[in-house]
């Protein structure tokens, strides 16, 4: 089990009492539609999540280092079916009441250094058209603009949305 500490977060592994907590910042009308899925209307959503994509390695419930309380979600995601050994896409949110606290650039960087000791040589980042404060986090931790797919189906939220993609290639350790 892989816990990260940076400064005032703790990244740990998802458990199934995180449901309700998860369930009250995942209903939220922007977080999952700016991740392309819907928000929770239900706790049954939560407990689905956290028994399928939530518990897939290196996915993690950024919790607050001081009180344990949850406020977002990260994942780093390896793929392997890509010709290029060590490709990996992050995806994250960050709860209402917690933006503009530096959370998802703080979990970022931490999941950044997590690629690096996984191997990781390039990280992918994308993020809808118009979504600034993830293009603004994808600046903040070193990410560069590689390029825009337009009318990219999106069948959970039921959309076609332009998609930009962003980079950083991590040097060999
Ligand atoms: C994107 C998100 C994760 C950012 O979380 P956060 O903890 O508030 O991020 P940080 O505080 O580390 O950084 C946010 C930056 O965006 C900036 N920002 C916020 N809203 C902005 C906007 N509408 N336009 C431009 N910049 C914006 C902030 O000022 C900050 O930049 P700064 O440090 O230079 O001032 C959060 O807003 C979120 O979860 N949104 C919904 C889900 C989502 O978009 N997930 C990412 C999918 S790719």
């Amino acid at each position: 089990m892989t816990i990260i500490d940076t400064p005032r977060l703790r990244l740990r592994p998802w458990g199934d009492t995180d449901a309700p907590a998860l369930f009250e910042l995942a209903r939220h009308p922007r977080i999952g539609m700016l991740c392309g899925w819907k928000p929770y209307k239900h706790i049954d959503d939560a407990h689905e999540a956290l028994s399928t994509f939530l518990a897939a390695p290196d996915s993690y419930a950024v919790t607050l280092a001081s009180t344990g309380e949850l406020v977002g979600s990260i994942a780093l995601r390896i793929d392997t079916d890509s010709p290029e050994a060590s490709v990996a896409d992050i995806g994250y949110w960050i709860g209402a009441p917690y933006w503009g606290n530096g959370y998802a650039t703080e979990a970022g960087n931490a999941i950044i250094d997590r690629a690096r000791e996984l191997g990781v040589s390039t990280i992918i980042l994308k993020y809808f058209d118009g979504n600034d404060a993830s293009r603004r986090v994808s600046e903040k931790l070193g990410f560069t603009w590689q390029s825009r797919e337009e009318d990219v189906e999106y069948p959970l939220i039921g959309k076609r949305l332009t998609v930009h993609r962003t980079e950083l290639a991590l040097a060999a350790p």
